[in-house]
């Protein structure tokens, strides 16, 4: 499915996705006369001109089916759980029989391997930014977990952080041709354009953010950069939106003194049409929301906060998919290197993502959940005796005088397994 730029009244807008012209066309907003740029043709054409877009407009559209649906985890601030809750949705969804592969995009701080007790993978990213290695099937890793596999990042290659566009782009179109039901990617921390541009990319934007000030803050501030690039990205060839969309007012961090109805209604005012285009964008932009670490029943509030702060300022939607308790067993997997689902299937933390998974990513009744979440439950415990324990203490140098840090270290227990440079491969890779 390739997003279409539309040409109105002599302005280019777009790219937009079918789904986002649909929404236009049934409002009226967008007709079989209207001209879209045709990629093959490098020409103007009419809209009904253009096969792919017939079933626009006829009234048994049904939206197309996706091979894969590309669900992106991302959310501003560093260690809120992005990676971790990446690899226990990744297990849930494939231990439900859904061909799943998760992809490792923190560029700058690769670990999902880690978290999947991957110590040093046989490929990453780096295969395929070199040309080593063709397509992104050709890397995906088998996990120990059946059904899904790992696109492992390519933590500490120096350069890899900050790919080059043409790079980036190869990446997300080769995003679609992976044979999977599910492509889950793991973001980096922050706001960066790396990150943005992912996100955007995704069919579908998870934030994390946890209940603390600092984290709710800056989770607004992620859904506010990717909105703001979103709509510059559609509009860069209209002049007047985008002085709006840089005004102070409007693009400064922190409080908004004109909000996004608001200049929605400007655009409206100057030119009713660019302003349906832009009412579209913000319709179709659904940022969807997890809110982890909760400790107590107050802070489920918050979630519902970043909600109401979406509406109000930005103009959209935030689908709150709901949250995750904070569980000391999601700690203690991490050491163990498994997914804290695999972990322990039936602490709080996995009961609530069991939860999330079923009724929001998989749409299933709270009823059928129940039940299948105990065929969950079944099919976890099965998983969780066959995934391999990994004894890094087992890897272990033996402590000896010969060893490069005797003279700094203060353990100096000669003879048996040295019990700090187990970690090696962890921060190695
Ligand atoms: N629900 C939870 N309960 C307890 N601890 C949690 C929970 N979720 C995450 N953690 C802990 O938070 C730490 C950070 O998690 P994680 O690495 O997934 O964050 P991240 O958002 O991916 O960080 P980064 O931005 O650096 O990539 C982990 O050590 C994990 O054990
Ligand atoms: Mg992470």
């Amino acid at each position: 499915m390739n997003a279409v730029f539309v040409k109105v009244d002599n302005k280019q807008f777009g790219p937009f996705t079918h789904h986002e012209l649909r929404g236009l066309a049934r409002k009226g907003k967008f007709t079989p006369a209207d001209l879209v740029w045709d990629e093959d043709d490098h020409d103007w054409v009419y809209a009904e001109q253009l096969d792919e877009l017939k079933t626009i407009f006829s009234d048994d559209y049904a939206p197309e089916e996706h091979n894969s649906r590309i669900i992106a985890v991302g959310g501003g601030k560093g260690g809120v759980g992005k990676t971790v809750l990446t690899a226990s949705i990744g297990v849930a969804l494939a231990s439900q029989q859904h061909q799943v592969v998760m992809v490792d995009a923190d560029l700058g701080g690769a670990n999902l391997h880690t978290v999947m007790g991957i110590l040093e993978p046989e490929y990453t990213f780096f295969d395929f930014y070199t040309l080593n290695r063709d397509s992104l099937n050709e890397i995906a890793l088998e996990t120990p977990v059946e059904n899904l596999r790992l696109i492992s990042g390519a933590c500490g290659t120096l350069g890899l952080a900050n790919p080059k566009y043409t790079q980036k782009l190869r990446f997300i179109r080769q995003l679609r041709t992976v044979n999977a039901e599910f492509l889950l990617l793991d973001l980096g921390a922050g706001s960066s354009y790396n990150v943005i541009d992912f996100f955007l990319a995704a069919d579908e934007g998870i934030v994390v953010t946890n209940p603390e000030p600092m984290a709710l803050q800056e989770s607004f501030n992620f859904i506010k950069i990717c909105l703001m690039r979103k709509l510059k990205r559609a509009f860069h060839g209209d002049p007047f939106v985008n002085e709006l969309l840089d005004r102070e007012e409007v693009a400064r961090p922190g409080r908004m003194q004109m909000t996004l109805h608001q200049v929605l209604e400007k655009v409206r005012e100057h030119d009713e049409r660019t302003g349906d285009f832009f009412e579209q964008v913000l319709e179709s932009f659904k940022p969807q929301l997890i809110l982890n670490m909760v400790t107590k029943n107050e802070d489920v509030k918050e979630g519902v906060a970043i909600q109401a702060a979406a509406a109000e300022l930005l103009a959209i939607e935030v689908d709150y998919l709901g949250y995750i308790t904070y569980d000391q067993s999601v700690r203690d997997a991490v050491r163990d290197l498994k997914p804290f689902i695999l972990h322990d299937p039936k602490s709080k933390a996995s009961q609530d993502l069991a939860k999330l998974v079923n009724v929001k990513l998989l749409g299933k009744s709270m009823f059928r959940s129940l039940w299948q979440k105990r065929k969950l439950q079944k099919k976890l415990q099965e998983e969780k005796k066959a995934y391999p324990e990994i004894q890094l203490l087992d890897k272990a140098p033996i402590c000896s005088v010969r060893c490069f840090y005797w003279g700094d270290c203060d353990y100096q227990e000669g003879g048996k397994p040295c019990p700090v440079r187990y970690l090696e491969p962890i921060f190695k890779s």
